[in-house]
């Protein structure tokens, strides 16, 4: 299978992607990046020799089986994890903990539910020391932008689990960060919800250019979205593939129905089959050497 690494282009030099790339350099580069947690049972390895770039602006999702270290990467790109193998750049200058280009948001619920949806989108400006008036119409241009005009004032526990999340984007993209960062934000939500919700954020993300990594499971999704899909290998996680979404944009629902949309669909499942059936053999085996176990 063939393998990709340090891929600052994409994965077809006739591409126009790299053209563009040979031209600017990239926003973030993960080069040589490998991370081993200690277990009880010794070092498991959870992400090995992973190398991409993405451009300013570019929209890439990263799929792959449970557990192969997804949310690792995003810990570490997002200087929440310090200590692994390799480099993690932005605009050129390597990371060392957290840092104010990058803005994350997470798959759990994260509104703070004893504040109004404007307090909660104002809430990093406020940290960061933004005076009050500002800050306030910064945060009702992204409650404007995702879609919650007129729930400026609501509760958390007043919104559907679709505009909680939706609040925490706005809340990420107030704080207007160089590259975002979204680990599975839809995964709690129904499908219909995530369908909805993926189109605005394509929306916005058109709108702010906004470079933007995405975990997402849904291949479909991930093609609906993506620039590029970067699919990962079961553990240790690697880049087991890049694909380049020659697809062309606005992805309307027709563009989601065609033909070629199904192509890509059927070519990124059976990269990931491939990787979660031997994900799920190597769990059954795990579980039938714990049932044997005298
Ligand atoms: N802090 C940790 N300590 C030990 N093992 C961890 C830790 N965080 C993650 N892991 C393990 O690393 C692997 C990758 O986890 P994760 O990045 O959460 O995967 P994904 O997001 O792709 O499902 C898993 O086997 C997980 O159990
Ligand atoms: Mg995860």
């Amino acid at each position: 299978m063939a393998e990709e690494r340090a891929v600052p282009t994409g994965s077809s030099p006739s591409q126009p992607s790299a053209a563009a790339a040979s031209l600017s350099e990239p926003l973030l580069v993960v080069d040589g990046l490998a991370k081993e947690f200690p277990t009880p049972e010794g070092s498991l390895a959870a992400l090995e020799r992973i190398a991409f770039a993405v451009r300013e602006g570019e929209f890439v999702s990263i799929i792959g089986p449970s557990g192969c270290g997804k949310s690792t990467l995003f810990n570490i790109i997002g200087g929440l994890i310090d200590r692994f193998q390799g480099r993690v750049t932005i605009a050129g200058t390597p990371i060392s903990g957290p840092h104010a280009a990058i803005g994350m948001v997470f798959q759990e619920e994260s509104t703070f539910p004893w504040r109004t949806v404007v307090e909660n989108v104002a809430f990093p400006l406020e940290i960061q020391g933004m005076p009050k008036q500002k800050r306030l119409a910064r945060a009702r241009h992204f409650i404007a932008l995702v879609g919650l005009e007129g729930f400026e004032h609501r509760y958390p526990f007043e919104l559907s689990g679709g505009m909680r999340q939706r609040v925490a984007i706005a809340r990420t993209l107030a704080f207007e960060p160089k590259i975002l960062l979204m680990d599975e934000p839809f995964g709690a939500l129904d499908e219909q919800t995530r369908l909805l919700l993926g189109d605005k954020v394509l929306q916005i993300q058109q709108e702010l250019k906004q470079t933007t990594l995405l975990i997402t499971h849904s291949i479909a999704e991930a093609v609906q979205l993506s620039d590029r899909i970067v699919v990962m290998t079961y553990r240790p996680g690697r880049v087991k593939r890049i694909v380049d979404v020659g697809l062309p944009r606005p992805r309307t629902l027709d563009l989601v129905g065609s033909d070629a949309f199904g192509r890509y669909v059927a070519e990124i499942w059976n990269d990931l089959r491939e990787e979660t059936s031997r994900g799920m053999r190597e769990a059954e085996a795990r579980v039938r050497g714990m049932l044997h176990r005298p």
